[in-house]
């Protein structure tokens, strides 16, 4: 296990479609644990694969486990997803806005429209088929993660984007509360 270097956009990695990935062999499964080792550093909600500089389809995602969180989110919380060439194969109509931010640029906010619900399927860390319902928060950080693996970010489509002052810092990749709580 390994903390990764986590790339910023300057990288062409990061802005590359990333590649399916088709084979659950012990390289993978030490992709996917210093994934793990690099997101708790991190203290962040999710990462992709592309943001360590390994541009194959895996994500990881999970929302923080302390007490207010599992009040807010109930089930949902301090659960790890892992999930290797997910889809989105339904999204809500609605749509909501709320405050994200990205490891990959630190230092900065910005307001993002996204799908309420959204339904991922795709491959566990074995390669078993598998599929998640997202809703609010999670359904968020589900976006956010597939984005970058089509080497999307969020500033391309934010509708307003500020740098983070000193004072407020906060995790990375964790939107603000009150947009969190208001999307779910
Ligand atoms: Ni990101």
């Amino acid at each position: 296990m390994a903390i990764r270097k986590i790339i910023q956009p300057d990288n062409p990695t990061l802005r590359r479609k990333a590649r399916r990935v088709i084979s659950f062999d012990r390289d993978f499964q030490q992709l996917v644990d210093d994934m793990i080792d690099t997101l708790d550093e991190a203290q962040g909600v999710g990462l992709a694969a592309p943001q360590i500089e390994v541009s194959q389809r895996v994500i990881i995602v999970r929302l923080p486990d302390d007490e207010e969180s599992r009040k807010e989110y109930g089930k949902d919380a301090g659960v790890l997803y892992v999930v290797a060439n997910p889809e989105i194969i339904k999204a809500s109509k609605e749509m909501v806005e709320g405050v994200e931010a990205c490891l990959s640029i630190p230092g900065y906010y910005g307001t993002v429209d996204r799908h309420e619900s959204v339904v991922v399927t795709g491959q566990d860390r074995k390669g078993k088929p598998i599929r998640v319902k997202a809703k609010g928060w999670l359904a968020r950080v589900f976006q956010h993660e597939i984005d970058h693996l089509d080497g999307r970010l969020y500033i391309d489509i934010a509708k307003e984007i500020w740098e983070a002052r000193p004072e407020d810092a906060q995790p990375e990749e964790q939107p603000a509360k009150e947009s969190a709580s208001g999307s779910s």
